[in-house]
């Protein structure tokens, strides 16, 4: 199976050009890589001129269409030919209110475009400290996945991104991480069956770098990553990429 390395560009960069140019550079440094399917998630005004490396929205509506000044729907998203969708990454839960019931929501709208959905959980520092680190990941994921049936959560990824992690340059170390690996799916395994967990990929994100990127891969056996900031660096994304895959 291929590993899924997701670039998340959050809210960058600043213009189209510089978009064209990271993404060209991107695509160019890795022609050669055919080990991972790598996905390109830009903000949406950039999406329509970039080509050749897959692309993933980092957000979406949960209604198909109407009266919601500013929001971006799931068949608006399948209609520009993209595939993927992260959907309760942390900062959207942090900054713009979402919540487990919103994150349903949208993770049904983008199956039922036949999309695939990104599934992000995590916990926060404090949540760490006090023990409620799975207790929060439990929470989490039981609640998005509420009415998602089995055969639909085997085209989902889910990414594990401890939000201590995020940004922080302090990485989640991958024998923790692969741990909360297991536990992801020991919870999918009581809620679905565990050939159903077995199945459904899971990826690391949280301060993935060029230097610790194969880890997670090679010894927590994750099957891909959610990379934000070194997935700005042309450079750093391609060696990061190449050495994981
Ligand atoms: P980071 O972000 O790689 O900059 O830590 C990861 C993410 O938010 O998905």
């Amino acid at each position: 199976m291929k590993q899924l390395i997701i670039a998340n560009w959050k809210c960058n960069p600043k213009t189209k050009e510089e978009a064209e140019m990271l993404f060209d550079l991107v695509k160019k440094g890795l022609k050669d890589v055919t080990e991972a399917e790598i996905v390109i998630c830009p903000p949406f005004v950039y999406l329509a001129s970039l080509f050749g490396l897959a692309l993933g929205a980092q957000n979406c509506f949960w209604e198909e269409s109407g009266a919601y000044t500013g929001e971006i729907s799931t068949p608006m998203i399948k209609d520009l030919g993209l595939e993927y969708v992260i959907v309760g990454h942390s900062e959207r839960r942090k900054y713009f209110g979402e919540s487990d019931e919103t994150v349903n929501r949208k993770i049904r709208a983008v199956l039922k475009e036949g999309l695939t959905p990104i599934l992000c959980v995590g916990e926060t520092q404090q949540e760490r400290d006090s023990g409620q680190a799975e207790e929060v990941l439990k929470r989490q994921i039981t609640l998005a996945v509420e009415g998602v049936s089995a055969d639909d959560l085997s085209k989902f990824a889910l990414a594990y991104e401890p939000i201590w992690a995020i940004g922080t340059g302090n990485p989640c170390d991958q024998k923790e991480a692969g741990k909360m690996l297991l536990f992801i799916r020991k919870v999918l395994a009581e809620i679905y069956d565990s050939s159903v967990a077995e199945n459904i990929n899971i990826l690391y994100g949280g301060s993935v770098n060029s230097k610790n990127s194969a880890s997670y891969i090679k010894e927590a056996k994750f099957q891909g990553l959610l990379v934000g900031g070194a997935s700005l660096k042309a450079d750093e994304f391609v060696e990061l990429v190449k050495s994981a895959a």
